[in-house]
């Protein structure tokens, strides 16, 4: 605030400074013209008569003159006119006679006029005009105050000298002039001043306050709080910086979110994992440990050994599906796509799982054309329908499987339906979660449980390009849909990194 008064006084004050300078010189100037051409009309209009041989004035048309310098004395003009020899031939006003010196007479007699301020007295003594009267440099003793400014012309006839006019007007009444001017610009300064005094305060009032929330706000985020949001009018360069700083803030919000997402994930993936592992683990240590003191039974061993066989192998099915899930989700793995006929794949598949599906009772029903094309990485591709099926079969007693296909725009289509056990919508929603297992009580051990499965299988449509999704009644049945884009719309490269929990089911 105190900058922006000061500016303003500074520059009222130069700007005032300056106009009074521009206006007195002005004002002088203007006077000096006006009494020069008033010493024109004196001589030129004739009414000096001089003699023309000798230069010198013979006689002055008086009533004319008189006339004349009433009208002078009205406007408080005060003139002399002298000879060509310095001597004062008639003035206007006895009192106050503007006057030439000696030195000044020098100058007009080169033909320059002279301009001068300078105090003139008031004669004490009468003042005698005669033609014979010439100019004594006493006279001068008489000058005191008041000022005068005056302008002496000189007029030549033939190059000789022949007249001087010295015409003057009191400074005094210039002065009135000037104070009065100078006083409006003082009230104007005084307003001025006051006005941006003002302004200087509501301004700096404003910007303190805004400043004062930018400080705030700087502290909230150094304390970790982001939740943040400045006011934005979009008007000047502080709403801009407030702009920046909301955008600042919400992704600084945004990361810190992403952080904890992270880490909960984190932390729930090691505690799944343990949690997983822990199971195997005991009952290999239990079977150890009745082997080490001989209390299993010897027909019981071999029984104990394949047991031991089957979790180890579980051990090691789990951890390569977490390698293999964690080399899909960083985008470690290329795929080797290419068109290939997907009926064909579909077939094998069932042949392969009927088996497995009979000792459930189920049926395996494929109703896609055994002649289908798919873009797909040939290996993947199959990863992805065996586990699908697989879990229709794990999921569904006597029941049906049917798997289906068929070319849509821009890609080929595949379902797996199934009449089994279905899932709730929370549980659909966790389905491509690493080991969501919808319900632990009733898992079959049959074909897996590490709850992997699906989520590896998200990962790799994800990575062809492609979509999946669930739609599923508790009770009643579960149908995947999945899609393959074609050659043309499939992505070059596999999909960015993803979640792994991302939760993209859509129902
Ligand atoms: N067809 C289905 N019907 C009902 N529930 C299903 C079906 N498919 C998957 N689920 C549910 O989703 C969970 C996750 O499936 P996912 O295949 O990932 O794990 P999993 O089959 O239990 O173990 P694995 O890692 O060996 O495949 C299953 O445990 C199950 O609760
Ligand atoms: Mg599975």
């Amino acid at each position: 605030m105190l900058g922006i008064l000061v500016v303003v006084v500074v520059l009222c004050t130069t700007l005032t400074i300056s106009f009074v300078g521009i206006t007195n010189r002005t004002v002088y100037l203007n006077t000096w013209r006006q009494l020069s051409q008033n010493a024109d009309s004196l001589i030129n209009d004739d009414e000096i008569i001089f003699n023309k041989k000798t230069g010198q004035i013979v006689g002055i048309e008086k009533s004319q003159v008189d006339s004349k310098a009433r009208m002078l004395i009205r406007q408080h003009v005060k003139f002399a006119i002298y000879d060509g020899k310095h001597a004062l031939r008639y003035t206007n006003e006895p009192d106050y006679i503007p006057t030439i010196s000696a030195k000044e007479w020098q100058t007009i007699k080169t033909g320059q006029a002279i301009q001068k301020r300078a105090n003139v007295a008031k004669t004490t003594k009468k003042v005698t005009i005669k033609q014979t009267t010439p100019y004594s440099p006493k006279d001068e003793k008489l000058m005191a105050p008041p000022e005068m400014t005056t302008v002496i012309k000189p007029y030549f006839y033939k190059g000789k000298l022949v007249a001087a006019v010295a015409i003057g007007t009191f400074t005094s009444t210039m002065r009135e002039n000037m104070n009065q001017i100078i006083n409006d610009l003082l009230i104007s300064f005084l307003i001025a001043v006051l006005v941006a005094l003002v302004i200087s305060f509501f301004v700096s009032r404003s910007l303190t306050r805004r400043i004062d929330a930018m400080n705030k706000a700087t502290r909230q985020v150094a304390r970790g709080d982001y939740n943040i949001h400045l006011e934005n009018r979009q008007k000047d360069e502080l709403d801009e910086l407030s702009h920046n700083f909301n955008v600042m803030a919400r992704s600084l919000q945004e990361s810190q979110e992403e952080i904890k997402e992270q880490e909960e994930r984190r932390q729930q993936f090691l505690a799944n994992a343990a949690h997983e592992m822990r199971t195997p683990l005991t009952t290999i240590n239990g079977i150890l440990e009745g082997l080490a003191y001989d209390v299993i039974p010897e027909d019981e061993k071999k029984h104990s050994i394949e047991l031991m066989q089957r979790d180890t192998k579980r051990l090691i099915r789990l951890v390569n599906d977490n390698l293999n899930y964690e080399k899909i989700r960083t985008n470690q793995i290329s795929l080797n796509r290419k068109v290939f006929d997907a009926g064909a794949v579909i077939t094998n598949l069932r042949d392969q799982l009927t088996k497995k599906a009979a000792a459930k009772d189920n049926q395996l029903v494929v109703t896609a054309p055994p002649e289908l094309r798919v873009y797909a990485d040939y290996d993947r591709f199959v990863q992805i329908l065996f586990n699908i099926i697989q879990n229709a079969i794990q999921f569904t007693d006597h029941g049906t499987i049917t798997i289906g296909g068929r070319l849509v725009s821009h890609g080929t289509e595949f379902t797996v339906q199934d009449t089994g056990i279905g899932m709730t919508d929370e549980q659909v929603a966790h389905i491509w979660e690493r080991f969501y297992k919808a319900d632990r009580s009733r898992m079959s051990t049959k074909y897996g449980e590490s709850g992997i499965g699906m989520a590896i299988v998200h990962q790799l449509v994800k990575l062809h390009g492609g979509k999946i999704r669930v739609t599923s009644r508790l009770n009643h049945g579960t149908t995947f849909t999945l899609f393959f884009p074609d050659r043309q719309s499939a992505p070059h490269t596999g999909v960015k990194k993803n979640h792994e929990n991302g939760n993209e089911s859509d129902k």
